[in-house]
């Protein structure tokens, strides 16, 4: 009988040493979102519902002011999806840049990619104008931040990272934040691939995000846009793209698409949209 009790309690301290921590954080109702008046009524809103700590919330507070400011953002849905996101969990996987989440800056995540800022990741989400249900898809997981702000405007979000390694780190961070209360990311489907071909099993999309830099625009993305859907895309030669919000629509059985600059012509460097070849990474999709 002692034996056999301390046998249970010492499976016990196993299991709470290696298994998954109980949840840390509260998860947030879709329809509940933080007031916007002032830093205090946010901060004190949050970490009532939430739990954050006071250090990363007035980091993301004082940047949000800005993003509004700059008219990156601009939605009400938006507005709360960057409230909502914890930037910091996801800046953590490279230490070196581990406080620099919140930072207007494109920050080095390793394996030779970057986490977008906040500036232009709202502004090319807020241009998408996503509505709750839609299904939307990313190319270019990096860091999972631009998929987390996705997460908290829809529960269809689909993403896919070429780089193998990347792929499972974020895909980890995923499930440990939903493990931690960060309920929101269940939504998010991940998948280690060259998004050139899209995820045709999973489409056709109400919405894509393209996160990677590319001279023209993917055959299959377009085919895999639902007539009436929206694609935003960093298109332009090595380094020097513009940022585009592409419409496909139908007018008499024939399919048109516009353009439009959504920064009205200023240049936005993206890394490039690199290419498989026989499971190996070779170069880019550039013609
Ligand atoms: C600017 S970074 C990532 C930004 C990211 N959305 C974030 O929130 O951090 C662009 C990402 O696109 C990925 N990428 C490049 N070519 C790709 C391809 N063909 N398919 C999928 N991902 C690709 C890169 O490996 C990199 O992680």
């Amino acid at each position: 009988m002692r034996r056999s009790l301390l046998t249970f309690a010492a499976a016990l301290l196993a299991l709470s040493s290696a298994g998954p921590v109980s949840a840390q954080f509260k998860p947030i109702a879709i329809d509940k979102s933080p007031p916007t008046d002032t830093r205090e009524n946010y901060m004190a809103w949050m970490k009532a519902n939430r739990g954050e700590s006071d250090k990363w919330l007035a980091q993301r507070w004082d940047r949000y002011v800005q993003v509004v400011r700059n008219k990156d953002l601009w939605s009400a849905e938006v507005k709360r999806a960057f409230l909502l996101t914890p930037r910091e969990v996801f800046a953590a996987a490279n230490p070196g840049v581990a406080q620099r989440g919140y930072e207007h800056a494109f920050l080095d995540m390793g394996y030779g990619v970057t986490m977008s800022g906040p500036h232009l990741q709202s502004r090319m989400t807020d241009t998408l104008g996503i509505k709750r249900g839609e299904k939307v898809l990313e190319i270019g997981t990096g860091s999972g931040t631009q998929a987390a702000i996705l997460a908290q405007l829809t529960d269809k979000v689909y993403t896919i990272e070429i780089i193998a390694p990347l792929a499972t780190r974020t895909r980890g961070i995923y499930d440990r934040a939903i493990a931690s209360g960060y309920e929101e990311f269940k939504g998010i489907n991940t998948r280690q691939a060259d998004g050139y071909y899209g995820w045709a099993e999973a489409g056709p999309f109400d919405k894509i995000i393209v996160t990677c830099g590319i001279d023209h625009v993917p055959p299959e993305l377009l085919k895999q846009l639902k007539t009436g859907g929206m694609m935003v895309i960093p298109v332009g030669p090595p380094g020097a793209q513009r940022v585009l919000k592409i419409v496909k629509q139908e007018a008499g059985g024939t399919i048109t698409v516009t353009r439009e600059d959504i920064y009205g012509g200023k240049i936005v460097p993206f890394v490039p949209f690199t290419k498989l070849v026989d499971g190996a990474i070779q170069g880019s999709h550039n013609r």
